[in-house]
């Protein structure tokens, strides 16, 4: 089924559900990047992977990151009374900048997943998504079963690289895999794949911003809900709880909502 904008924003459930995450031992200090410090002079150095409309994105004219995750994540640090400074990140090296130090924090459309979460700790869900195919007009594809055989474009490592390597196999060569999504849906433009499998709210915006392109949208019903988190090191609870504590502010007082319809332009869908 062709889903319209408002498809994603009912997808969307954006309020926190059951707890995951938040659970850990070993402390392991807040940071190595502010001198060590624990107070609240310390700024947490935050990875995103901009190139990911509408979450997160280098604005051109003014070379600053913006989108849905920096504003919320902006709210949720002012709400909790700490200081954050994003740095643009590739996908490629998020996880490992994170692990070893070079950021304290991650929000970048992160799924919540079992194996990620062995290597990280997750604040509290703040998004959901789902995966979606999109293809260009008059394709005949519409499932995960029709892209056997055909060509598949996802951004390396993502849930959308899971689901695709999942169903036609580690070794399927037609399976194209790009350091960003954006760059994916552009060889898809260009013929290079015959599918993109990636998640909705990029994709829906992509089609909106490149209205041209006419290309289509079809989800899967096998497609999971998917979850984003904000993510810290593993054991770094005393951040987590911080995160966690403003995300709950910033969902109480009605600045989530209105973050929400800055980027998708109804309020979010009740839970
Ligand atoms: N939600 C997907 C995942 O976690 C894709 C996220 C990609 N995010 C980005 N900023 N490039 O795998």
């Amino acid at each position: 089924v062709r889903k319209g904008w408002a498809g994603v924003a009912a997808l969307a459930l954006g309020i926190a559900l059951a707890g995951c995450g938040a659970s850990s031992s070993a402390p392991s200090g807040a940071s190595s990047t502010g001198g060590g410090t624990n107070n609240s002079s310390q700024v947490y150095v935050v990875g995103t992977d901009a190139a990911y409309a509408p979450f997160e994105s280098v604005n051109p004219q003014t070379n600053q990151i913006e989108g849905f995750d920096i504003d919320l994540l902006n709210a949720v640090a002012k709400a909790a009374g700490f200081q954050v400074k994003f740095e643009n990140t590739p996908w490629k090296g998020i996880f490992q900048a994170l692990s070893i130090g070079q950021r304290d924090i991650l929000i970048s459309a992160i799924t919540i997943t079992d194996e990620r979460k062995q290597s990280m700790d997750f604040s509290n869900p703040y998004f959901q998504a789902q995966q979606m195919i999109v293809v260009p007009p008059g394709s005949p594809i519409r499932t995960l079963q029709d892209l056997k055989g055909k060509k598949v474009g996802v951004q390396t490592g993502t849930t959308g690289d899971e689901i695709v390597t999942d169903f036609l196999g580690k070794t399927d060569p037609n399976i194209k895999r790009y350091d960003t999504t954006p760059l994916a849906l552009e060889d898809l433009k260009n013929k290079g794949v015959d599918a993109v499998v990636a998640d909705n709210g990029v994709v829906l915006d992509y089609i909106r911003q490149n209205s041209s392109k006419g290309f289509e949208h079809y989800t899967d019903p096998k497609f999971p809900k998917e979850y984003y988190g904000i993510a810290v090191k593993k054991g770094n609870t005393a951040l987590l709880e911080k995160i966690n504590d403003g995300l709950a502010k910033v969902k109480s007082d009605g600045t989530y909502d209105t973050i929400y319809k800055k980027y998708f332009g109804s309020a979010p869908p009740a839970e």
